[in-house]
């Protein structure tokens, strides 16, 4: 068994892969109280509600294996890709400053696309090299397991002398259908209104659940108040238009049939959440690289 910090644990993509391996979660850490609440209903430890930007090596538990998925925002077109000028970045330098100290075996990053070419990115590969940890980086969507939702990310594996990382052959299974991700009983809340509708449909990607070759496009955190490339909508029984639920979301994102949000959490919340999570079978492929790490 060996132990993992979660860091920027949201509703814990990572905690859902570590279930498949002998790995132990001793501290997460998250800012938002929502996600906190999630996670501790559906993983059982409560994240540390901390904010890392500012957090010290000392208040960071030992661990063999850092994961770690800070936001994107600096790194994407959305948030205008200002990199470390970016004050969401703070709280990955900040952690970056703690590796010297801790030395994990493993570390793994997540982020989009974006982060391949930003300083942020020179700037974790400068820190890994100048510690001796070899560098790996991944890029992996949905897709690539069969799964018709496009979310390409990038991935970042830096191993000390010792761990080996090799990326494991994917074993793509046969293609799985949208539909099969939809789920006939949904919460009104969902559909789109007549006026938002016809405000924005020439900006909505609207989904039949009979097309079999239907694919969902990356939902983001904001798919409850953007209507532009957020996320994908599909067509209900009765031809009225819907947003996919927080539900489906986490499944396409392949976390397990009785996951759950708490009761009290609304639409929005649910939906920011789900949004905001990661591919737990891109973490699931990154653990069965790894090696020695135990
Ligand atoms: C991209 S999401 C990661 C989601 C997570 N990996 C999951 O499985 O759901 C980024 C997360 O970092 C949290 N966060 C952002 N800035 C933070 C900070 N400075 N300190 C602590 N948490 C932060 C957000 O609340 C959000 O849950």
């Amino acid at each position: 068994m060996f132990k993992a910090l979660e860091l920027f644990s949201g509703i814990g993509a990572f905690a859902q892969a570590a279930g498949k391996h002998k790995i132990q979660v001793v501290a997460a850490f998250d800012q938002d109280p929502r996600a906190n609440a999630t996670y501790k209903l559906n993983h059982g430890l409560m994240p540390k509600s901390r904010n890392l930007d500012s957090i010290s090596a000392d208040e960071l538990p030992a661990a063999d294996l850092w994961w770690m998925s800070p936001p994107c925002q600096p790194y994407s077109v959305r948030g205008n890709q200002k990199g470390l000028q970016d004050p969401r970045a703070r709280s990955l330098v900040n952690l970056l400053g703690h590796v010297k100290s801790h030395r994990p075996k493993a570390i793994m990053l997540e982020n989009v696309l974006g982060f391949r070419d930003s300083d942020a990115h020179k700037l974790a590969a400068d820190t890994f090299a100048g510690l001796n940890y070899e560098c790996h980086l991944i890029e992996h969507s949905p897709t690539d397991f069969g799964v018709p939702m496009r979310r390409p990310r990038l991935y970042l594996v830096a191993t000390a002398a010792g761990v080996t990382f090799r990326s494991p052959e994917l074993r793509k299974s046969a293609d799985i259908e949208l539909k099969s991700f939809i789920r006939p009983e949904f919460d009104e809340a969902l559909i789109v209104s007549e006026k938002d509708f016809d405000k924005y449909s020439c900006s909505l990607h609207i989904v039949k659940p009979t097309d079999r070759q239907a694919y969902a496009i990356c939902f983001t955190s904001g798919y409850w108040k953007s209507f532009k490339s957020s996320g994908t909508y599909v067509q209900t029984g009765e031809g009225k238009i819907r947003r996919f639920s927080p539900e489906e979301i986490v499944a396409l994102m392949g976390f397990s049939s009785d996951f759950a949000f708490p009761d009290n959490l609304t639409m929005q919340a649910k939906l920011h959440l789900a949004g905001n999570t990661v591919d737990v079978r891109s973490i699931e492929y990154m653990l069965n690289g790894l090696s020695n790490l135990g």
